[in-house]
């Protein structure tokens, strides 16, 4: 194992079953970037202080500049052996000739307990930044698809039942909505998320806020791109130590906003993965994006959008995971909440994977609008519902208008005699109010989307004013 963080007052070396067990750098590793960035804030919170001279923060600053840069060119690998990614940056700095015992100092008035606090912190709000723009950019592709079918009609469900029809516009609007609040869960997290430095372990440490806080601003004038996008000025407060170092509503909040996207992607997959099968025939995924079986040469399978649906699975256990480890746990830090990392760091590869591979498979799907008008023209049910309004315009109850349509319907289905061929003669024995010119017109895919006015809907012509 390599050189650790603390070791005085132990007198036998750990057990390497110990360094095994309790070392996270295998996740962590994912913070480098961001931990390197805090130690630069901690150099000048220590020149501030009178504990580093100018000369020796300059050359502190330029070998965690050397750091950075192997982090930014893909030239960092992370030394496995460490215990953590904290100690593999000490341990660089240590290795450095140039700076030599200097370094020994930079680990003056600060934990471990902070410095994982706002490594991990500034990582979310970068993450979070990221899925930002994928939510965007799916809500694109949904709208791409939006535009280039308007006006196309689809039966609409309840329990999986034909319902009444709606436009696949509006259906798909449906999605965009969804993502909508997403972006706004996600931003609204980001921007809650508070910075801060000097908690140290739990008590704080003897400088002053202002150092801190100054530190930071002087860091991100060098930094104007991240402080800009992640708002970091208005993010900063002082911290409440003991409760700073015990935190991991953010981790939850991230987890709980990224279960309930995935719950809405799984929800989109599985329209998908319905509309898709031979039944319904109404959509086709292109061939880069489906799958094939290895005994059935007929099949193409839709496994990317079973994926969605199953890695909800996955996103929930890991909310469950981080609140049952915070449950119960005794203030301030321990160790328990090394664990927050490996599912917050496995939500947050699984939600960007899913938000990138679907724009394209949606863009490409062909959506088969024969198949979709031959399901709505066999089916007369869909204007049920019309015609109980139709007779409620005619002064009869809702109650009694509902019954006799449910009459005819039944009538219908069981004699296979289509509504729309039944002249008045045959209406007659179920209303008299039915009449066959009126209900001929009425049974229309676009006059029944159209007499729905109450809702925000989508055009169904170019010319409609929606
Ligand atoms: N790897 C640890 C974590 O992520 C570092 C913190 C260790 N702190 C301590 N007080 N033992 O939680």
């Amino acid at each position: 194992m390599a050189k650790k963080l603390w070791g005085g007052r132990f007198s036998k070396k750990t057990d390497p079953m110990v360094e095994e067990f309790t070392k996270s750098i295998d996740h962590d590793y994912k913070l480098a970037e961001y931990d390197v960035m805090g130690s630069k804030i901690h150099v000048r919170v220590l020149r501030k202080s009178g504990l580093l001279t100018s000369q020796e923060e300059t050359k502190l600053m330029v070998a965690l500049n050397k750091i950075s840069g192997q982090i930014e060119n893909g030239k960092f690998n992370p030394d496995k052996k460490c215990e953590d990614i904290h100690t593999n940056i000490q341990n660089l700095l240590e290795k450095n000739k140039i700076i030599g015992d200097l370094v020994l100092k930079l680990h003056a008035a600060r934990s471990r307990n902070d410095q994982v606090l706002f490594s991990l912190k500034l990582f979310c709000k970068t993450e979070l930044l990221e899925l930002n723009i994928l939510c965007v950019e799916l809500q694109k592709s949904l709208l791409g698809v939006v535009r280039k079918n308007i006006g196309l009609i689809i039966p609409g469900y309840t329990h999986l039942q034909h319902a009444q029809l709606v436009l696949l516009s509006d259906y798909l609007q449906s999605y965009v909505e969804m993502l909508e609040r997403d972006d706004f869960r996600l931003s609204s997290i980001r921007n809650n998320i508070k910075l801060s430095l000097g908690a140290g372990a739990l008590a704080g440490t003897p400088i002053e806020p202002k150092k801190y806080k100054d530190a930071i601003k002087e860091f991100l004038l060098e930094e104007k791109e991240l402080a800009k996008v992640l708002n970091i000025e208005e993010s900063l407060t002082t911290p409440k130590s003991i409760e700073t170092v015990s935190d991991r509503d953010f981790v939850i909040e991230i987890l709980s906003a990224l279960s309930i996207l995935g719950m809405h992607l799984s929800r989109l997959a599985e329209d998908l993965i319905v509309w898709s099968t031979k039944e319904f025939g109404f959509v086709e995924l292109d061939d880069a994006f489906a799958t094939g079986s290895s005994l059935m040469p007929q099949k193409k399978n839709p496994d990317v959008l079973e994926l969605i649906r199953g890695y909800t699975g996955t996103l929930y256990g890991n909310l469950v995971s981080v609140l049952t480890v915070m449950k119960g746990l005794p203030l301030t830090y321990n160790r328990d909440m090394q664990l927050d990392k490996p599912p917050l760091f496995s939500s947050f590869e699984i939600i960007e994977k899913e938000l990138k591979v679907l724009p394209k498979l949606i863009e490409t799907l062909k959506w088969n609008k024969a198949n979709i008008k031959k399901v709505i023209d066999e089916d007369e049910t869909l204007y049920a519902t019309d015609l109980v309004y139709y007779l409620i315009g005619k002064n009869i109850p809702f109650k009694n208008a509902h019954d006799i349509i449910g009459k005819l319907v039944k009538f219908s289905l069981n004699t296979g005699r289509k509504i729309k061929d039944m002249k008045d003669q045959e209406l007659k024995q179920f209303s008299n109010k039915l009449k066959h010119d009126e209900i001929y017109k009425l049974i229309d895919p676009e006059v029944s989307v159209l007499s729905r006015v109450s809702v925000n809907r989508t055009k169904i012509k170019e010319k409609e004013k929606a």
